[in-house]
C-alpha cells in the first residue's frame, strides 16, 4: 500500500484537466525534486506549500492528510481556481523525522515562494516549522496538530482543528463516565510534544473531577519494548490505561499489555487514528478507544458527499480524520484568499484570522483570537479489528 508521491500532483492534475501549458514550465526531471529556482509560474498560479509525513513512522498521517488536501485543491481548480488563478500544491515529505520539517518548509517558503503553508499533522513537526512561517510572514495552517503551543508561535500560525485541553477533557470525562474508572495509569511518549501535552490536560481534568492517577510511565517515540513500563502499570492496579501516543507505539503497547495479562481498557487520542493500529495491534486492540475529529459514518450530507468523492479519487479508500482536516485546511485557505482579494501575506493573515462559520467536512471553522478552531470530538471503539463510531462530544 505504499503510494508514490511526487511534488507536482496538483499541477499535473491541472494540466490533464485543462490541457494547460503549465506543465511545460517545468522540466520533467524537476518533478520530484521540485526545483524551479523560486520562479513563480509567471504569476498565473497561486503556489501553496504542503509539508507532510508521506513516509516513515507516521506515514499514514501524511498520506491521508495529503490526499484530502490535494482533493480540495483539484476541486477548487476544476471550479475555476481562486481569484481567476489556479492553485499549485507543492508537497514536501517530512519523512516523520525530526529536523526535516524545518528544512522542507524553508524550501517551500524561500525557494518556491509559496504564499501559504499547509501542515503538519504531528504537533512536534508543526512546532518545528511554525517559526519559519512566522518569521517570513507566510501564513501556516496546520490541519490537525492539536498541541496549544503550535499556534502560540505567532499570529501567522493557524489550525482548523480543536486543541488538546479539549481533547484531554473529553477523554477524562470518557474515563470517568463511560469506563467508570476512578484510577487510571498514564503512559506518555516523552519525546512527542503532542503526547506530553495531551497527558497533562487529561490528568488535570481527571484529577479535578476526583479521579486518581495510579502511575505515570514514560517512553520515547520509536521504542518497541514497553514491558518494563507495563509491568509497573500492572503493579499499580489501575482500572484503565491512557496512552496518548501515535499508532505505531499504541499497537505495540496494547499487544504487550495483553501478553502481560493486562486486560484493562486502553484508550488514547487522535494519534491512534490509522488502519495500522489494528495491523500492528491485532486482537489486542479489542476493548480500546480513542478520540478523533470526525467519523466517515457521520450522516451529514456534506460528509457523505466528501466520502464519495474521496473514494472515487483514491481507489475506494475511506477518508479518515487527517484526510477530512487536510481537505478543510485547503478550503479555509482558499476562502481567505478570496476575502483578502489577493495573496499578500499580511492581508491573507488578516483574512484567515477573520474566518467565521466556514462550513467544511469537519464542521464549522471559526478561528478564535488564538487562531484555533472549536469543534466536536468523536469517540471510536476498536471492535473485532473495526473502528466503530461510539459518540460525538460537543465542546
Ligand atoms: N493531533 C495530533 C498531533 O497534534 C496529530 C493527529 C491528528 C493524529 C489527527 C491523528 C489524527 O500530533
Amino acid at each position: 500500500m505504499k503510494a508514490q508521491f511526487t511534488r507536482r500532483h496538483a499541477l499535473a492534475a491541472l494540466a490533464v484537466s485543462t490541457g494547460s501549458f503549465l506543465t511545460a514550465c517545468k522540466k520533467p526531471e524537476e518533478a520530484g525534486k521540485g526545483g524551479d529556482g523560486g520562479k513563480a509560474a509567471s504569476g498565473d498560479v497561486i503556489k501553496v506549500g504542503e509539508f507532510a509525513s508521506l513516509t516513515g513512522k507516521e506515514a499514514t498521517f501524511g498520506q491521508s492528510s495529503h490526499k484530502g488536501t490535494l482533493l480540495a485543491i483539484e476541486e477548487l481548480n476544476a471550479a475555476g481556481g481562486v481569484l481567476g488563478k489556479k492553485l499549485e500544491l507543492i508537497t514536501e515529505d517530512t519523512q516523520s523525522k525530526q529536523g526535516e520539517s524545518a528544512s522542507v518548509v524553508r524550501k517551500l517558503v524561500s525557494r518556491d515562494k509559496c504564499i501559504a503553508i499547509l501542515g503538519e499533522v504531528a504537533s512536534g513537526r508543526s512546532l518545528e516549522a511554525a517559526p519559519i512561517c512566522q518569521n517570513a510572514k507566510v501564513p501556516m495552517i496546520s490541519p490537525s496538530s492539536t498541541n496549544p503551543k503550535v499556534t502560540e508561535v505567532g499570529d501567522f500560525v493557524f489550525r482548523v482543528c480543536f486543541i488538546d485541553p479539549f481533547q484531554g477533557t473529553v477523554m477524562a470525562l470518557f474515563a470517568k463516565n463511560t469506563l467508570r474508572a476512578k484510577n487510571v495509569a498514564v503512559l506518555t511518549d516523552a519525546a512527542a510534544p503532542y503526547s506530553v501535552g495531551l497527558a497533562t490536560f487529561f490528568k488535570e481534568k481527571f484529577v479535578a473531577d476526583g479521579g486518581k492517577i495510579a502511575v505515570e510511565q514514560k517512553f520515547s517515540s520509536g521504542d518497541k519494548d514497553f514491558k518494563a513500563q507495563l509491568t509497573a502499570i500492572k503493579a499499580s492496579n489501575p482500572e484503565a490505561i491512557f496512552a496518548p501516543c501515535y499508532y505505531t507505539e499504541a499497537g505495540l503497547i496494547a499487544q504487550q499489555a495483553r501478553q502481560l495479562g493486562i486486560n484493562l481498557p486502553i484508550f488514547g487520542g487522535d494519534g491512534w487514528e490509522a488502519p495500522e493500529l489494528v495491523t500492528i495491534g491485532g486482537k489486542a486492540m479489542d476493548g480500546t478507544f480513542y478520540s478523533t475529529h470526525y467519523s466517515p459514518e457521520d450522516k451529514a450530507e456534506m460528509v457523505q458527499t466528501f466520502v464519495k468523492k474521496f473514494k472515487a479519487r483514491w481507489n475506494g479508500e475511506v477518508p479518515d480524520a487527517m484526510a477530512a482536516l487536510g481537505y478543510d485546511s485547503a478550503l479555509v485557505l482558499a476562502d481567505a484568499i478570496k476575502r483578502a482579494g489577493g495573496t499578500d501575506g499580511q492581508k491573507l493573515r488578516d483574512a484567515l484570522a477573520a474566518t467565521k462559520d466556514f462550513v467544511g467536512v469537519t464542521g464549522k471553522t471559526t478561528l478564535d483570537a488564538k487562531r484555533n478552531a472549536t469543534k466536536p470530538a468523536v469517540i471510536i471503539e476498536v471492535k473485532d479489528g473495526k473502528f466503530v463510531y461510539k459518540e460525538t462530544v460537543n465542546p
